[in-house]
């Protein structure tokens, strides 16, 4: 880790984590509106200061049986801020990324340890209710995956299953309107998801994900599979989704980094191919004044 991490104390008080009694219960079940909403731009300076970390990881390492992933990494992830991830392929971006919420637990051998904590609750107490963590914590993959159904039972599918039933026409549009589609399909939504474009795919990916109201959005390179159009439209997307959502992004692009995200963590590889955070900052002062001359070496291209 070098110096350009920026600690900021979060809003919202730390569950204690260190108490001789029994760790606290992921509860995640107050309303998303409850959570209160963004300071306008103008404010941003002192924003930043006093910005509410939504994850917080301590030391986080991560074991697939015997071959450690991860290594110690220690970063406060905030609200409303889109943060991306980069670093060479097999550093642990997609770990990480999956350890916040909880997506890697089928994995037989996965083993984490250090602390991770989300809106200050243990992500990995025994009694965490994984399925509020997926609800609350959505993902969208590198490659769209609609199921093969309608454009609308996409969407409808999970508030469903949620027993989200109430006005779920609304819901749906609402949902198809944010990720940027509506206008698109608005027209076809009993047709086939499976007769969208790949760039269409993934917005519809995104407003599956948004349907059921998350707070947190967690993207695997997104756009990778996408043509230069389309990648365009997923970053004007996630610029518009993070006034709502708090944003995480492995993205092998670092051009896309530069353009989307407030905040940027370089992971590399150690010595012993074991997957560390180097260096995590502002994009801007990532990308224009790196701290450790292994970001810098990645970011102009002298890797490997
Ligand atoms: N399910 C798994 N079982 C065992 N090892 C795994 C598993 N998933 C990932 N790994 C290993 O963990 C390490 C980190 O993988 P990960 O997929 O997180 O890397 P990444 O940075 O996302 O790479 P890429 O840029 O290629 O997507 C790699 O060595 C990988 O082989
Ligand atoms: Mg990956």
């Amino acid at each position: 880790m070098s110096s350009g991490e920026t600690t900021v104390e979060p809003t919202v008080p730390a569950v204690e984590t260190t108490t001789t009694g029994p760790r606290p219960r992921v509860r995640l079940s107050e309303p998303t509106s409850s959570i209160p909403t963004v300071a306008p731009a103008a404010a941003a300076a002192r924003e930043v200061e006093t910005r509410q970390v939504v994850f917080h990881a301590r030391e986080v390492s991560v074991n697939y049986g015997e071959k450690r992933a991860l290594e110690q990494v220690t970063m406060d992830i905030y609200r409303n801020f889109a943060t991306a991830f980069i670093g060479p392929s097999g550093c642990g971006k997609s770990t990480f990324l999956r350890c916040l919420n909880r997506m890697n637990d089928p994995i037989v051998g996965f083993r984490l340890g250090g602390e991770l904590t989300y809106h200050g609750h243990d992500l990995y107490d025994q009694r965490a209710n994984r399925v509020e963590v997926r609800r609350r914590i959505g993902m969208v993959f590198q490659k769209p995956n609609p199921f093969p159904k309608s454009i609308y039972d996409n969407i409808a599918w999970a508030a469903r299953n949620l027993g989200m039933r109430e006005a779920m026409d609304e819901r749906v549009e609402r949902a198809l309107r944010g990720a940027a589609l509506w206008d698109e399909v608005k027209d076809r939504l009993k047709s086939s998801a499976m007769g969208l474009s790949g760039g269409q795919q993934q917005r519809l990916c995104i407003a599956r994900a948004i349907a059921i109201e998350p707070d947190v959005l967690l993207l695997d390179e997104p756009a990778s599979a996408l043509d230069p159009i389309a990648t365009a439209l997923i970053e004007d997307l996630i610029h518009e989704l993070k006034a709502r959502y708090t944003i995480v992004i492995v993205t092998h692009n670092m051009q896309q980094a530069m353009r989307v995200a407030d905040k940027t963590a370089f992971f590399s590889l150690d010595e012993t191919r074991i997957g560390t955070l180097i260096e995590y900052a502002d994009t801007d002062q990532l990308f224009s004044r790196p701290a450790d001359s292994r970001t810098r070496d990645y970011i102009t291209g002298q890797f490997g």
